[in-house]
């Protein structure tokens, strides 16, 4: 049926009653609110007909970009902050828990289970030598043992093993002692652009953005009767903390990788992780 007196308010008010006959109550919701805020969006810009395709055009485009490899639509909400504001949202900090980050492109399932002290960069890897060590425990500072504490890291040259033609490096999991303890050897991050030879890469460059992220660390920390831990350990004094290109540093996450004496670059975190209720 037309709209009786077309107007531009009617208009989206149809949309809104249309979609409010969804049955399931849920998909009702984020239809109304996604079709309120989508119009509100094109009634404050008022976009050309030109520019309305080239936005879609863009949409278009990163769709082709996405593969078995990469997500360009995840990329898209890492650079908007859409990543970063959806976990907030989702682990909500309390009783002194580690804050969480985002996940990234760059985790794998399964990576090697090493003994702890282990290297997970095998011999070669471009990259200054490094040692992490720390703990993981509760809120009430019990340790967890036995927790499965996967990292993963860039490599000196500033790219993941899944960038290059190499099998697994510069990742593994290892299972915390029962004093909760952990311990690894690794390169000392560096920073590196996320992909950007693809439309969210432009869009970075067209508003004035760098696509680098601060050198960091990524941790995934699983324990039962816990909440999984996605989290990273950023490099102290890196001169990208503050511009992050995924909005992704939190200040306790940003830690010193300190030369010992002995010339090996040491850092240290105590992980915290909260119970499920
Ligand atoms: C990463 O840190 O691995 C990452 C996170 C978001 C987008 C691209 C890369
Ligand atoms: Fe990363």
């Amino acid at each position: 049926m037309a709209i009786r007196g077309f107007s531009e308010r009617r208009l989206t008010a149809e949309v809104v009653k249309r979609v409010s006959r969804a049955p399931d109550r849920r998909l009702r919701q984020v239809m109304r609110s996604f079709v309120k805020h989508l119009h509100a969006f094109v009634r404050e810009v008022r976009p050309t007909q030109a520019e309305w395709m080239r936005g879609i055009e863009f949409l278009t485009e990163t769709g082709h970009k996405c593969d078995g490899r990469r997500q360009e639509f995840i990329l898209l909400s890492d650079t908007l902050g859409v990543s970063m504001l959806v976990d907030a949202i989702n682990h909500r900090q309390s009783g002194g828990a580690t804050e969480s980050t985002v996940l990234g492109p760059f985790y794998v399932e399964g990576a090697p289970v090493l003994p702890m002290g282990a290297d997970i960069a095998r011999p070669g890897t471009p990259g200054e030598p490094c040692a992490v060590a720390g703990t993981v425990s509760d809120a009430k500072g019990k340790p967890v043992g036995g927790a499965v504490l996967d990292v993963w890291e860039a490599q000196g040259d500033g790219f993941y093993d899944v960038q290059k033609p190499e099998g697994m490096n510069a990742r593994a999991r290892f299972r915390t002692g029962r004093d909760g303890g952990f311990a690894f050897r690794c390169v000392k991050p560096v920073s590196y652009p996320v992909p950007h030879d693809g439309p969210a890469g432009r869009l970075l460059e067209a508003t004035g953005r760098h696509p680098m992220r601060p050198a960091h660390l990524h941790f995934r920390i699983e324990a039962p009767g816990f909440e999984t831990l996605v989290t990273h350990l950023f490099v102290k004094g890196d001169k990208y903390l503050d511009s992050d290109a995924v909005f992704g540093v939190k200040e306790p996450l940003v830690v010193p990788f300190r030369k010992n004496r002995a010339g090996t670059i040491e850092a240290r975190y105590d992980f915290v992780l909260k119970r499920k209720r």
